[in-house]
């Protein structure tokens, strides 16, 4: 028998400590689950234990985290459910039934999905309005071998699931703008996916490879943004955070990079930081030639629980540092628990301290241990999905 005594004792430590936990705002609560014997990470867990998802595709939304926080905007009951199930393209008098018709016209909520596999050629670039969300799962598609994809000045956009290649370069041109009007459209690079003053963008579970210029451009203002669990592979220039040196306004560009998988024959920029804030967490890096991870003009970064397995023969430095004149040595450049493999090294900013990312409570998730990395990873890129079961 406990006494009254010792209860109240009990009461008096134990009640003040779980409230503590229960209302500090980094107080991070997450599970690992195991799926065939390996651990699958927290946005996975959300939705891929569901037998069910085809029915509850829209519990997807729920299961974003990181400076995107959940993607509740992009759902409910106003939400139009839209299928692709033509895949060409016209990119002034879009059809219905197309990607372009579903991404650029219909406003508001829309949830697109596809009716089976399909190649996508794109005319051009296809501007994404702010609440859509595409949702590659369960089909094998590709957008490739032309124009790509274009989030520009729109919020809220989820991209699903897609396999994204072999994106070239877009000379000026009038397309289908996202209120229902063409407009002109200036020169593009040919990324795979290029944001542009857009905000609150969750790019999850993609494959992206082989283009022209790189795989996923964060610009001009650009914030709120997570990529997770994508593959990023065969690519000079990968990932760009902040427009250019000259663009003061991404100072406050906010960027979660989490569960990615970098490699093989990846150059460069994973990611390249200017101005803003990133934080690059439980990420796999299978080598790098010049450099994993760098910046200019005093980004700040913080590297957690990495794992840089440095190519043999190649460079070991994870990252680089663009020396200008004016601001030398004013990288935030930190590096925690990160692990490294083939002999791999990280240059530290020395002293000051970590910036914390200081998540809110739905943006809030448990880093775990390097060594899990690998496994946390195995399933980056799209996902292969039955017909009856589960993802
Ligand atoms: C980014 O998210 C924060 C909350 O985490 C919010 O205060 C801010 O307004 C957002 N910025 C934009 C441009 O949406
Ligand atoms: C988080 O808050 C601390 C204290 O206010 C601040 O120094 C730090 O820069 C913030 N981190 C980010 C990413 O803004």
């Amino acid at each position: 028998m406990v006494s009254p005594g010792t209860k109240l004792i009990l009461w008096r430590f134990i009640l003040p400590i779980a409230m503590i936990a229960l209302f500090t705002p980094n107080f991070c609560l997450a599970k690992q689950s195991k799926i065939n014997g390996l651990k699958m990470n927290v946005i996975d867990r959300c939705w891929r234990l569901n037998a069910e998802w085809r029915k509850h595709r829209s519990q997807l939304a729920t299961c974003s985290l990181g400076y995107v926080g959940k993607m509740v905007n992009n759902i409910g009951k106003d939400l139009v459910h839209y299928k692709v199930i033509d895949p060409s393209d016209d990119p002034i008098n879009p059809k219905p039934g197309t990607l372009r018709y579903g991404a650029s016209m219909i406003q508001g909520k829309v949830w697109i999905t596809f009716q089976r596999d399909m190649h996508i050629k794109l005319e051009r670039p296809v501007l994404i309005s702010s609440f859509t969300t595409i949702d590659g799962r369960g089909t094998n598609v590709h957008i490739a071998d032309n124009a790509c994809l274009l989030i520009f000045k729109a919020t809220n956009v989820i991209i699903h699931g897609i396999r994204i290649h072999h994106c070239k370069p877009q000379s000026p041109g009038i397309v289908m703008g996202t209120h229902g009007k063409v407009i002109p459209l200036g020169q593009v690079d040919g990324d795979a996916i290029r944001l542009v003053t857009a905000s609150n963008i969750w790019i999850d579970h993609n494959t992206l490879y082989d283009c022209q210029d790189g795989l996923l451009d964060v610009t001009r203002g650009s914030t709120n943004v997570t990529i997770s669990n994508n593959w990023f592979r065969n690519q000079d220039k990968v990932m760009l955070l902040g427009h250019d040196d000259g663009y003061v306004r991404d100072q406050n560009m906010k960027v979660t990079v989490v569960y990615n998988h970098f490699g093989p024959n990846c150059n460069q920029r994973m990611p390249r930081i200017r101005y803003g804030y990133a934080h690059v967490a439980n990420n796999l890096y299978q080598g790098w030639v010049q450099y994993a991870i760098g910046g200019s003009m005093s980004p700040s970064l913080k590297s957690e629980a990495n794992l840089f397995v440095a190519s043999t023969p190649g460079r070991k430095e994870v990252t680089w540092r663009k020396v200008s004149h004016k601001n030398e040595d004013r990288w935030e450049f930190h590096s925690v628990r990160d692990a490294f493999e083939n002999g791999a090294s990280f240059m530290v900013t020395k002293g000051g301290r970590v910036p914390k990312p200081n998540y809110s409570k739905e943006q809030c998730f448990k880093i775990v241990d390097a060594k899990f990395v690998r496994s946390l990873t195995r399933w980056s890129g799209t996902l292969r999905c039955s017909k009856t079961s589960r993802c």
